[in-house]
């Protein structure tokens, strides 16, 4: 059984005595839920603080980007993998759709930056989505299948299964508009797949697949229903405490 991961990302948003005050408040709220993984990624400012909050809870702490380089080095404004483990994170967003529209985020930044976390002992969440352009053209499966060839490309399929990928349509992503539980599980359903031709049906079969785009409490569970479905990556309605504890506890 693949444990479900219910991920807040949270994008630019909060001061660090916000995010402070957020998370304790969701560790309250989803205080003895042991089913699921929950995971918070704050600003780069608010790690460290939101990672002493959450330390010893049942919620872990993400970053949202790395270094696409292991270690210390002269790169300005640049954050390692390394760095982000230094403060207790234990997860890295990877490849997240506004990073690869906004700030020149490719399929070979994306595979750098998983062999980053991977080196540092972290868990990259790899994003993956087709734009609404993709979709009307059908091109949709075939944006995702190079996105994932992309991303892994060169890994073993025991580093292949020590990642967790985020699918993310990104006409989906803070527009209200949720896919169809039915788009999910056929996207989730050709990921896994396309996994599975790359490095074997063991690792395709272990790894978790989590759906973002407009999640929220009224969806999350037919979502969650559907097979290939395994957590959800959560924008806006992470923002909330309450609300994002009323997605960790779908039933
Ligand atoms: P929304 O939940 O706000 O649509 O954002 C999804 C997302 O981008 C999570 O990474």
């Amino acid at each position: 059984m693949r444990r479900p991961v219910i991920a807040g990302n949270w994008k630019m948003y909060k001061t660090i005595d916000e995010a402070v005050s957020t998370v304790a408040d969701l560790v309250r709220l989803v205080d003895g839920v042991d089913d699921r993984e929950i995971l918070i990624a704050p600003t780069f400012v608010g790690l460290q603080a939101v990672a002493n909050a959450a330390r010893g809870t049942n919620v872990l702490v993400a970053a949202q980007d790395c270094a696409p380089h292991p270690g210390q080095g002269a790169f300005t404004g640049e954050v390692s993998a390394e760095m982000i483990a230094d403060t207790g994170a234990t997860h890295v967003i990877v490849g997240h759709s506004e990073r690869r529209q906004y700030f020149h985020e490719t399929d070979a930044s994306v595979n750098q930056k998983i062999r980053a976390c991977l080196g540092a002992g972290l868990t990259p969440i790899v994003c993956v989505g087709e734009l609404l352009s993709d979709r009307d053209s059908g091109a949709a499966e075939g944006v995702a299948g190079r996105q994932i060839r992309g991303a892994f490309e060169g890994l073993t399929g025991a580093e292949v299964v020590r990642t967790i990928v985020a699918y993310e349509p990104v006409w989906a992503i803070g527009t209200g508009r949720t896919a169809t539980p039915e788009i999910a599980q056929q996207m989730h359903r050709l990921i896994r797949e396309t996994i599975a031709n790359l490095v074997g049906s063991d690792v395709s079969e272990a790894i978790r697949i989590l759906y973002g785009g407009s999640v929220k409490a009224e969806n999350v569970s037919e979502l969650m229903q559907e097979p290939d479905v395994d957590g959800g990556l959560v924008g806006g309605a992470s923002l909330d405490a309450l609300s994002f504890s009323r997605i960790v506890r779908y039933e």
